[in-house]
């Protein structure tokens, strides 16, 4: 669903923020994407979303290559994509039900014909009840919720999110966690950005790491494969590729 072929991201100000990364998701994939402060992560997810341009590399996208959309094609291609940010950016002086409902009036629908998908996409995230309430009546997982809510109510073959957890407790963040493990059943590629390792210790995905911009070597299966007695050899290495140079780098990107 996803192919990354040496991919490249160059800012203007010289920063190499991705050198030749190249990866495969599957659909139905859920993976997640780690690194240290400044890696790379949010580059990567944004020129999946095409807010930024490779300056090498090709990426495709459902047998799409993305170099070949222009700007008018932009909000079209968008609609495969579902993105979750860790502020969910909510509209906090509409109800549940509008927040939701935006990206459906944006494109189009009718309030009447949105209803029914934006019931839909709230059912799953366990907010039907909800709907006539403003977010600031919901607590901090409930407002993500919502987020993931509108992320999804396209039914885009993608979800992207950007450290959706960023702002929970464990036993919030395992209630996202386990939204996304629901979508991939269906069939959505799921791609999570985060730096919680905690968090990627308590599921069996598979983690992209980046260090520096750069995908690390074999750490495409690192949690994937692993049998259980090698689980926390792989958890050690795994925090240690995160962690690695994380003073040098880290302070750096800042
Ligand atoms: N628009 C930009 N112009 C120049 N440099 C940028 C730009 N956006 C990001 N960078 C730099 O590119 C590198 C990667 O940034 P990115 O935001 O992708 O990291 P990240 O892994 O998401 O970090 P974090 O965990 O802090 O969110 C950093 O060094 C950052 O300073
Ligand atoms: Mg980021």
């Amino acid at each position: 669903m996803i192919t990354f072929q040496q991919v490249c991201k160059r800012y203007a100000n010289g920063k190499d923020a991705l050198q030749q990364v190249s990866f495969q998701l599957d659909d139905g994939e859920l993976v997640f994407l780690t690194g240290h402060s400044g890696a790379g992560k949010s580059t990567l997810l944004k020129l999946l979303t095409l807010i930024e341009r490779p300056t090498q590399g090709q990426i495709i996208v459902d047998n799409q290559n993305l170099s070949a959309i222009n700007r008018p094609g932009i909000p079209y291609y968008r609609r495969k994509i579902g993105m979750v940010f860790q502020n969910h950016q909510l509209l906090f002086d509409r109800t549940v039900f509008d927040n939701v409902a935006l990206p459906l009036l944006i494109s189009g629908y009718s309030r009447k014909d949105a209803g029914r998908r934006v019931r839909a996409a709230l059912d799953k995230v366990g907010l039907l009840s909800k709907e006539n309430l403003l977010p600031i009546m919901l607590s901090g997982g409930e407002q993500q919720r919502i987020g993931i809510a509108r992320a999804v109510v396209n039914k885009p073959p993608i979800l992207l999110a950007d450290e959706p957890t960023g702002n929970l407790d464990p036993e919030l963040s395992a209630e996202i966690m386990d939204l996304f493990q629901q979508f991939s059943q269906v069939g959505v590629t799921v791609l999570v950005a985060t730096h919680d390792l905690a968090l990627i210790d308590r599921y069996p995905h598979r983690s992209l790491v980046l260090r520096d911009g750069v995908l690390l070597e074999g750490a495409a299966t690192l949690n994937g494969e692993e049998s259980p007695q090698n689980s926390h050899a792989s958890d050690l290495d795994l925090k240690e590729k995160v962690e690695g140079d994380v003073g040098q780098e880290g302070s750096a990107a800042r």
